[in-house]
């Protein structure tokens, strides 16, 4: 009989606790250690699991063993939790945006390479059949030449009502282009291709120099010439808006609400295209592709490399906010 992949979670925030319910439903699967700064958090969580509590990750990582730790940790901490668990030969699944800064980004993925270890970025619209059937919209040719590309996100709050916690809303680790901009930027990479160089504005409120964003304005440019636009706005009295349209010279496609395809020919309205694979839920999903890569088979991940791509971006993007012109984007 095949032995159970047993697993860490440091971090245990809304986001571990998420896919902490994915990770515990999957049959192969033991979560042995959980581990959270709040001592109380990581007791309540490992109890029902029937896992050890840690309040710090390297005595988990020392005592336990583990073949797999996921670390979802505010971004600020990802760098250096990361290597503590490569050093100790575990492979790894990591919060987006993969770090704080470029330079911490390719730190990982070097560590990674030489370490060998299976290593993922957890950003759930990876295989998405919702995703891939606009992939496909874009790559077969009947939206003809490809003009524009618009990228919208409107928040009516941030942070969400979902997120409690310090940072989120906070510049130097929050904002919505650091939080929700990697998932987008994933999907514009992996249909529209390479992003080369980057123009962004950002609005900070006047009143607080540690905030995030209010609003931010800026272009990618990518290797093909195509313009991506993108807006974001939070806090107007709007619904929650994430979505992306591509026009070409003869037809539309995008996605709206995330993940939902749409499409038009010519002058005809937008309209939903149906799906053609079953959804399953994203977490269970990465975790069934995690499990057979940790033991050796095949599975859909996205790696490191992806991590530090998007992270190029971010980091162009804030560069072109703070210097007013365009910023090229470091090719990983
Ligand atoms: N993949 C996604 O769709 C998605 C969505 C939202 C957020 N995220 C990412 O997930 C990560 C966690 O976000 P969250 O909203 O759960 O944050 P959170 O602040 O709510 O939770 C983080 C938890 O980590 C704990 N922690 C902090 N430092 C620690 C340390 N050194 N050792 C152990 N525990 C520590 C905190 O006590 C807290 O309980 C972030 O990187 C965020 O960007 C991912």
């Amino acid at each position: 009989m095949t032995s159970s992949v047993r697993v860490g979670v440091i971090g245990l925030g809304a986001i571990g606790q998420s896919l902490l319910k994915a990770f515990t439903t999957h049959p192969d699967v033991q979560v042995a250690a959980v581990c959270d700064l709040d001592a109380s958090l990581a007791e309540t969580t490992a109890r029902p699991l029937t896992a050890l509590a840690w309040t710090d990750h390297r005595q988990m990582l020392d005592e336990v063993e583990l073949d797999l730790v996921y670390v979802a940790v505010p971004p600020r901490h990802h760098h250096d939790i990361a290597l503590d668990v490569i050093t100790a030969g575990r492979h790894l699944l990591c919060e987006k945006p993969l770090a704080l800064t470029l330079s911490e980004a390719q730190d990982m993925q070097r560590a990674v390479q030489a370490a060998g270890v299976v290593h993922a970025l957890n950003l759930p619209l990876h295989a998405d059949p919702g995703i891939e059937t606009f992939h496909r919209l874009v790559e077969d040719g009947r939206l003809g030449t490809l003009r524009r590309a618009e990228l919208t996100l409107v928040f009516p709050q941030w942070p969400r009502g979902w997120q409690h916690n310090p940072w989120i809303g906070g510049r130097e680790q929050g904002g919505p282009i650091r939080e929700v901009g990697p998932h987008l930027l994933h999907v514009i990479l992996t249909t529209l291709g390479p992003i080369t160089r980057v123009w962004a504005h950002t609005e900070y409120p006047a009143d607080d120099a540690v905030a995030c964003e209010t609003a931010a304005l800026g272009t990618l440019e990518l290797a093909s010439g195509l313009l991506v636009v993108v807006s974001c706005l939070t806090n107007v009295p709007r619904p929650e808006q994430v979505s992306l349209t591509v026009y070409g010279s003869s037809g539309t496609a995008g996605l709206v609400n995330w993940a939902v395809p749409v499409a038009a020919v010519g002058q005809a309205p937008l309209e939903p295209v149906p799906v053609e694979r079953t959804q399953v839920p994203a977490g269970a999903r990465l975790v069934q592709a995690l499990v057979s890569r940790v033991r050796g088979g095949p599975g859909n991940l996205v790696d490191f490399s992806m991590g530090v791509r998007i992270q190029a971006v971010l980091q162009a993007w804030e560069r072109s906010s703070t210097i007013g012109t365009w910023v090229d984007v470091v090719q990983a």
